[in-house]
């Protein structure tokens, strides 16, 4: 007999990314949808006309991707200075000028202007958000969201006061072969376990072994591995499994008093979740979870580009998700257009529980480890 598991994927990825799903044969028993390979499906809604904060490289990566979803217009820039935004403009803006701004109430009041995506160091998150919802902007606002619980309430509460969204960039959540590897979960049967992998040396790190303090591992810039780099762990576990039961961190603390990385552990009914995380050191370990009929292995939590299911007796490996997107902003690009332009609250609301668990987590596992940021004394 051929058992059809409810792995499918859920509404909102097949509505943009996937029309029709292929089937692949897992084992003579299991029948799974294969999900989504190379670039999402764009759907042909409006555009929407948006402005960024934050002129480094994730910002250029997000309006290079954002223009090459099809779904946005970069109109706007911010940056501290002008020449900085101009220049950011012109290579981004496709010949159409975006509008330059040095403060932020400027962008934020901006009419020709539906959305803002948010690059800006940790700490400013928060107050460049307000801002922004309070100017009636859509936010696009980069993980981690924000430096404490209690700012991103306010920023959801200002968000469905003024009618508009508030979208965390996970961007590694909304990659199609994250979806596919959810998806297999019912393969596993009862889970025992798993291991998230995401540690890389970080070249600023050069800098903090030299004496000085970058903003990502600075606590007045509310920096640190576990928010910049384990945030991508903990929330693929939370997407994943849920909010876990317990949690309980091992840092490594670097010289500036912000944690360098180590060991996360998040505590479920009957399994437990290891989160291997750092900015001083390099993995090049797969990740992986663990169940009574076999394994999940993935190369990464982010950046996935191998989905394999490896039998728990035969040892037989197959291979589920599909070739990842050449871009890897792109999905969420498409994703945060189509819930902006469908106005999909019922997802967006599962994306706002989601932004809060992550940071309630990462919040209470510093403090346990007395990692107090500078807005937080
Ligand atoms: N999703 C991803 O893959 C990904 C990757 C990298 C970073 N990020 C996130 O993106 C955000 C920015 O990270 P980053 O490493 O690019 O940060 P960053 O280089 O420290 O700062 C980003 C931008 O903020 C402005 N800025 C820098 N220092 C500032 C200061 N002291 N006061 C006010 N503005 C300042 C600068 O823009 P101007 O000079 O133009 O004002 C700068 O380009 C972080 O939240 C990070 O977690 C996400």
């Amino acid at each position: 007999m051929t058992n059809q598991i409810s792995a499918a994927p859920s509404k909102s990825i097949t509505s943009h990314i996937h029309t029709k799903p292929h089937f692949i044969t897992v084992s003579k028993l299991i029948t799974i949808p294969a999900l989504p390979r190379t670039s999402p499906k764009i759907n042909s809604y409006t555009m929407i006309d948006f402005g960024v904060i934050g002129t480094s490289t994730i910002s250029h990566n997000f309006a290079a991707h954002a223009h090459a979803s099809g779904q946005w217009n970069l109109r706007a820039v911010y940056s501290r200075s002008k020449v900085t935004a101009q220049a950011f403009a012109s290579k981004h803006g496709q010949g159409q000028s975006p509008k330059i701004y040095t403060t932020i109430e400027g962008l934020a009041g901006d009419e020709s202007i539906q959305a803002v995506y948010i690059a800006s160091p940790n700490s400013l998150h928060y107050s460049h958000a307000k801002t922004c919802l309070e100017g009636g902007k859509h936010v696009i606002l980069e993980k981690p969201s924000t430096s404490t619980s209690a700012e991103l309430a306010t920023l959801f509460a200002a968000a469905h006061s003024h009618g508009v969204l508030l979208l965390e960039a996970h961007r590694h959540l909304q990659e199609a072969n994250f979806k596919a590897l959810r998806s297999g979960l019912p393969l596993l049967g009862a889970i025992y376990g798993a291991s998230l992998t995401y540690a890389s040396y970080s070249s600023r790190y050069d800098a903090v072994l030299a004496g000085a303090e970058p903003n990502i591992f600075s606590l007045e810039f509310s920096g640190g591995s576990l928010v910049d780099i384990g945030v991508y762990g903990v929330a693929a576990a939370i997407a994943l499994f849920g909010p876990p039961k317990s949690a309980t961190y091992d840092p490594v603390i670097v010289a500036t008093g912000v944690d360098g990385g180590g060991p996360v552990v998040l505590r479920y009914e009957g399994f437990a979740v290891t989160v291997l995380q750092s900015k001083c050191y390099t993995s090049t370990a797969p990740s992986e979870v663990y169940g009574e009929k076999g394994t999940l292995r993935v190369n990464g939590v982010t950046d996935i580009d191998s989905v394999e299911f490896v039998d728990a007796k035969t040892k037989a490996v197959t291979k589920l998700g599909g070739e990842k997107c050449k871009y890897n902003l792109m999905e969420e690009c498409v994703e945060f257009a189509r819930i902006i332009n469908s106005r999909d609250h019922e997802e967006a609301a599962k994306l706002e529980t989601l932004s809060k668990e992550v940071l309630k987590v990462t919040e209470k596992l510093r403090k346990d480890n007395g990692i107090i940021f500078a807005v937080e004394r």
